[in-house]
């Protein structure tokens, strides 16, 4: 399919400086963060998820940043989380968890080259502590295959003190329906995705059609089992899936959820929390955009454009 190709190829030359820099500094960006990314600061984050909540939808809110190689910068970012947890507190935002956060590993020290799993499983720590005071949860966001395996397994370590830690699966690993296997009991929170890194073929699906089947597979072993589901996709064929999944074991409306991305299907989003479904946002800010908003390029042929224009304008 040469969309899964033009998504590679963009995947790939995203990973060079010069592009990046040409991309950070163009004109045209500014009003692409505009829309997928909630602003730079913590009050930014705070408000946008304020706006959601009066359309009914809940918030996860992710301080972007990621492959941090400083433990200073790792410290910072998980001082920011807790600033960002009592804000939220503070404005009434957290009871029943309607707003919590997403926080990948890797930023929070997990590349660093020497004890890095131990130095993010403690900042980890620290974040969920913080979410256990202001009355709500955290998850795991879920990078590249090379870090599946110490992701869960500080899941697991964090799960002994904070059972409500949740962590993201992606359907294009072969591995996934296992993982899934293993995440559907009782308490545990899943958020299953596609996935967005360029992964090999040795780990993972090509094939668009691949992935979705695997996403299929994924969440019929999620729903019939004890945990709590969280479906986050666009895709409007996988979440009818998912939907008539829930009806079939009975689900409650409150044991399961949906979540989009901020920035996408706004009006989508909107019409399944008025149908009665819990509906998430996930919410990105900070000033570290640029992984995050390649792999949003990445998945539209169309966003192509803005890419090119980005370096045609430097
Ligand atoms: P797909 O990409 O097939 O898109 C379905 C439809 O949605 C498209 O046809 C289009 O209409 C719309 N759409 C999708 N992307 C769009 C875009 N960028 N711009 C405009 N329209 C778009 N990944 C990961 O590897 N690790 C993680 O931790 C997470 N976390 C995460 C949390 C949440 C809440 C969500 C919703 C997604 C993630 N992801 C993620 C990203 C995920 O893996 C995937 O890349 C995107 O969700 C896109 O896949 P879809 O399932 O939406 O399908």
């Amino acid at each position: 399919d040469p969309s899964d190709l033009l998504r590679g190829a963009m995947l790939q030359i995203s990973e060079s400086d010069l592009v990046r820099k040409a991309v950070v500094t163009a004109p045209v960006s500014r009003a692409v963060v505009a829309r997928y990314v909630a602003g730079e600061s913590v009050p930014d984050a705070v408000s946008v998820a304020g706006e959601l909540r009066t359309t009914n939808r809940l918030a996860t809110i992710d301080y972007l940043g990621e492959d941090t190689t400083d433990a200073v910068q790792a410290a910072t970012t998980r001082d920011t989380y807790v600033h960002l947890l009592d804000l939220l507190a503070e404005a009434d935002l957290t009871a029943y968890g309607a707003a919590e956060v997403s926080v990948k590993l890797s930023a929070i020290g997990q590349a660093l080259p020497a004890d890095g799993d131990a130095i993010a499983l403690e900042n980890a720590r620290a974040i969920c502590e913080a979410a256990q005071a202001a009355g709500t949860t955290v998850t795991l966001d879920m990078e590249d295959h090379t870090t599946t395996d110490r992701t869960l397994a500080t899941l697991h370590a964090l799960r002994e003190d904070f059972p409500w830690v949740g962590a993201v699966l992606q359907s294009y690993l072969h591995r996934t329906e296992a993982d899934c296997r293993d995440l559907a009991t009782a308490g545990s929170r899943v958020r299953l995705c596609k996935g967005a890194y360029k992964e090999p073929a040795s780990v993972a699906f090509q094939d668009g059609d691949d992935v979705d089947l695997s996403y299929v597979r994924c969440l019929k072993v999620l729903m019939a089992g004890d945990g709590y589901p969280m479906v986050a996709s666009h895709d409007p064929r996988l979440i009818d899936i998912a939907a008539a999944l829930a009806g079939h074991h009975g689900r409650a409306p409150d044991s399961y959820e949906f979540q989009m991305l901020l920035g996408i299907r706004m009006n989508e989003q909107k019409r399944i929390a008025d149908r009665g479904h819990q509906m998430r946002v996930y919410v990105p800010f900070g000033e570290d955009w640029y992984g995050y908003l390649v792999r949003r390029m990445a998945e539209r042929p169309a966003n192509v454009q803005f890419f090119l224009r980005s370096l045609a304008t430097n």
